[in-house]
């Protein structure tokens, strides 16, 4: 109600509350390649618009003349009672949002009580982010690597940064084909950007040492170090920054041990042959809860019961993996069939406000996860911009559950919506 009397009494907000006024001012206060990075989807971007299409074919289907004065947007998710639905889901090289990246939504999430979960490819290590989170909630979402000495790394490493869960990511073994970006040249990895957890990591640094002694016999050891490294990255990037943009990541490219990190990151981002038998070696990592995100189809959802995953994310990572895959709403009544309410589900992917919230939350989803809107109002207003964003899902939460006729999250259900 506070943003709403704001709204309503001539007080202009930081950031548009519309969706697409959002989006739009996000374009016009990026640079072209960071937007096209953000905005973009796989090929056609069609699956991008199915994510969006699936949420207008559900109506919202209001209740009348039920006390609804007091409301409660808690939930409980993995064993945790939470003051609301939400959560960030992670976006990588958001540096290229705001200087502040990771930081700023880091606070913003600690300050919202909505857990943050930080990137595998996020431009600040995650001891950074923790340390500004101070008791914020976080989890860790790790892309499998080719290398388990640094899969074992960061997972020790998200756990004395506090991280309460990994989000392992199965739908991005191999980057999607992604249009925009391909007509601008731009992939950021390649610049040093979006790759600061491998650079703060003593298993990259020792993958980048090992790379740069090979074949070289008898030549000088180099002591490649996590601060070594951070530092000849910094100047890729600030290369990157350069008019001459170019021209300057090529000469930071020129010396040696920039050059071997981002070659030895390229080598063992991912892991294309990974099987559901691998799980079991992150359970001998950690002791944290796992959660699977971007599982769609039921008969994976079964399989993620089977090997005793904690909890799935249900999400296409936003149409920027596989153009033309099922929308996100269209395959969680799948999942939530087969998991039965034995683990919690997460939802992303077209989620654009409170009202989309209550849709998810109605077909089974146990939480939402906001991705593009929080950085655009990183983009346009830094860590105040994101706290906004997230506030303002809060309120249309809020606001639509009570004009449905709905008292808290746990009332909602499959009769609280019509198939329109
Ligand atoms: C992502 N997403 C993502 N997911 C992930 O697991 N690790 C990552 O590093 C990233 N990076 C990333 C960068 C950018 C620019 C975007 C837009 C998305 C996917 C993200 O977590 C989430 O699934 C989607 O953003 C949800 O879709 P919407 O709500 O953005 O449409």
């Amino acid at each position: 109600s506070e943003i709403y009397r704001a709204g309503l009494s001539g007080t202009r907000p930081a950031v548009p509350v519309d969706p697409a006024a959002l989006e739009a001012a996000a374009r016009k206060a990026l640079p072209a390649e960071a937007f096209a990075y953000l905005a973009g989807g796989a090929g056609s971007e069609a699956t991008m618009a199915a994510n969006r299409a699936a949420f207008a074919r559900w109506g919202i289907w209001p209740r009348v003349l039920r006390d609804v004065a007091e409301r409660d947007l808690s939930i409980e998710l993995l064993g945790r009672r939470r003051p609301t639905p939400f959560v960030l889901s992670p976006i990588g090289v958001i540096e290229l949002a705001h200087r502040d990246a990771d930081v700023a939504v880091g606070r913003a999430a600690a300050a919202l009580g909505v857990p943050y979960v930080l990137s595998n490819q996020a431009s600040r290590p995650m001891e950074e982010v923790a340390e500004a989170m101070g008791d914020g909630v976080r989890w860790f979402q790790l892309y499998w690597s080719a290398s388990d000495e640094l899969n074992a790394s960061l997972v020790r490493r998200a756990e004395a940064s506090g991280c309460e869960a990994i989000v392992v990511t199965l739908d991005t073994h191999l980057l999607g084909w992604r249009v925009r970006d391909l007509d601008l040249g731009f992939l950021p990895f390649t610049r040093g950007q979006g790759i600061a957890q491998y650079t703060a990591d003593p298993a990259f640094a020792d993958l980048v040492r090992r790379r740069l002694t090979r074949g070289g016999g008898g030549g000088a050891r180099p002591r490649v170090t996590p601060a070594l490294l951070r530092s000849a990255l910094a100047i890729a990037r600030s290369g990157a920054r350069t008019p001459l943009v170019e021209g300057g990541v090529r000469a930071a490219l020129r010396s040696p041990v920039p050059r071997a990190a981002i070659e030895t990151f390229l080598d063992v981002f991912a892991n294309p042959a990974l099987e559901w038998a691998d799980l079991a070696r992150l359970r001998e990592w950690t002791s944290l809860p796992i959660l699977l995100k971007g599982v769609l189809h039921p008969a994976d959802a079964s399989r993620a019961l089977d090997h005793g995953v904690d909890g799935v994310v249900v999400s296409n990572h936003g149409g920027r993996q596989v153009d033309g895959a099922v929308a996100s709403l269209d395959a969680l009544p799948g999942v939530v069939e087969r998991l039965g309410g034995r683990v919690p589900i997460i939802l992303d992917s077209g989620v654009r406000g409170g009202a989309d919230a209550v849709k998810a939350l109605a077909l089974g989803a146990t939480a939402v996860g906001i991705g593009r809107p929080y950085a655009y109002g990183l983009a346009v207003a830094g860590e105040a911009g994101v706290r906004e964003v997230v506030r303002n899902h809060l309120a249309e939460l809020d606001l639509t559950l009570a004009l449905a006729g709905h008292r808290s999250i746990a009332e909602l259900g499959p009769e609280t919506l019509r198939a329109s």
